[in-house]
């Protein structure tokens, strides 16, 4: 109200003013209302430690919000999560974050048909180092959430967002609808030899039209794990270090519908797991219309390929159950020949009575471990002996 009492004022000072010469009257008039709108429009650049609270206050008066070398206080998030439809969000060099322990998040941004985007030798670094003690989310220090991309809608997109060492999970997406994530880099190898744990690079719930293309991911959990959503893909990806491409676990949260997922042309290297489809017994929910293709997989140590209907927050623990069927399932060449190591397993599928159905199996050339010996239920056209 005050603001717009004011443009008022200047509107009646300008008008007035130019009284004496009425031709120049009605060019006036309009002036100060047209410059309003054309600062609403403006590129905004934010720096500094005083970046994060600035960005967030003015969020919703920019066009183009530019964060340049900002330095996150601690404790706090760098929140804009109140853009205008259309915001293009760009990050230039260093964006950092003080030290506490706390849930986080540090960075959150929603909104629709917004464009993130980080600039040529940019990098999103929290330093997650402080935070690492072997325990992840399990205990130990208290660690923050790293990036909630939560509630983009429309025709957003993320675009060579350059990620480093995040205290423990790295993007959350959830309750988005049209996301086109490209070109993300998220690297937490240091955590390797240094504490890192459940760092898990994409966690992604009740979310649909979700693409996820070329992301480089280094880091000591899943690289990507759909816990429910529809139509999402994967595509020229390399996960290494971690736990693999992930789907669940799936039931007893409060969406337990998977469906329409695909990862294709990417590599799994260095890691636990390759494929893992986890759902949970006793549980019920759908893991429907799930496709991996095109994987290649290589330096696994423990399951190249594991399809679950038995996990109960561990792999393989005790009987399945049917309650969350695994139907319309396709795993077609799947290159790892040699792949697994000798102490692992190469396929391992276990379905509770009637609960896998629909499945393509073709190309799976998955080698170098054990074969499990306790698969059960495996649809016909699988095998686990490979
Ligand atoms: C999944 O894909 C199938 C085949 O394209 C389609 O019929 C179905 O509606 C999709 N499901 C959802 C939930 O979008
Ligand atoms: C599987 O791999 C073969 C050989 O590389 C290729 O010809 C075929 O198109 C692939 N199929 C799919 C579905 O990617």
């Amino acid at each position: 109200m005050i603001s717009v009492s004011s443009a008022l004022l200047l509107v009646a000072f300008g008008a007035s003013g130019a009284l004496s010469s009425p031709v120049a009257a009605p060019a006036v008039t309009p002036g100060p209302s047209l410059d309003n709108a054309l600062q609403k429009r403006a590129s905004c650049t934010f720096s500094g430690s005083a970046g994060a609270s600035s960005a967030s206050k003015s969020q919703a008066s920019c066009a183009t919000i530019v964060l340049s070398n900002v330095a996150v206080p601690s404790g706090t998030t760098l929140d804009l999560s109140d853009l205008e439809d259309g915001t293009h969000v760009i990050f230039e060099g260093t964006t950092s974050w003080g030290y506490k322990e706390w849930t986080g998040p540090l960075l959150q941004i929603k909104g629709k048909d917004i464009t993130i985007e980080g600039a040529s030798g940019s990098v999103l670094d929290p330093d997650g180092a402080r935070w690492w003690d072997g325990e992840g989310g399990n205990g130990g220090k208290t660690k923050p959430k790293f990036f909630a991309a939560h509630d983009l809608t429309g025709t957003s997109s993320i675009v060579n967002l350059n990620i480093k060492n995040t205290p423990v999970q790295a993007v959350s997406i959830n309750g988005c609808e049209g996301l086109t994530v490209t070109d993300m880099t998220i690297d937490n190898s240091a955590g390797d030899s240094a504490g890192g744990h459940n760092t898990d690079a994409f966690d992604i719930g009740s979310s649909s039209g979700i693409t996820i293309t070329g992301a480089k991911v280094y880091n000591q959990d899943d690289c990507v794990a759909v816990n429910s959503g529809t139509d999402i893909t994967f595509s020229g990806g390399l996960c290494s270090g971690g736990h693999g491409l992930s789907i669940g676990s799936v039931g007893g949260r409060d969406d337990n519908t998977v469906e329409n997922v695909t990862f294709k042309d990417s590599t799994v290297t260095k890691s636990v797991n390759g494929i893992r489809v986890k759902a949970v017994a006793g549980e019920t929910g759908t893991i429907k219309g799930v496709t991996y293709s095109g994987i290649t997989l290589s330096d696994i140590s423990k399951y190249g390929i594991l399809i679950e209907q038995n996990y109960d927050g561990g792999d393989l623990h005790g009987d399945p159950t049917s309650g969350v069927p695994i139907t319309d399932f396709t795993v077609e060449n799947i290159s790892g020949s040699g792949g697994v190591e000798s102490g692992g397993y190469n396929v391992v599928v276990v379905c509770g009575s009637g609960a896998c159905s629909g499945w393509t199996w073709s190309g799976v050339t998955v080698t170098g471990g054990k074969d499990y010996g306790s698969c059960q239920n495996v649809p016909s056209v699988a095998t686990c002996e490979v």
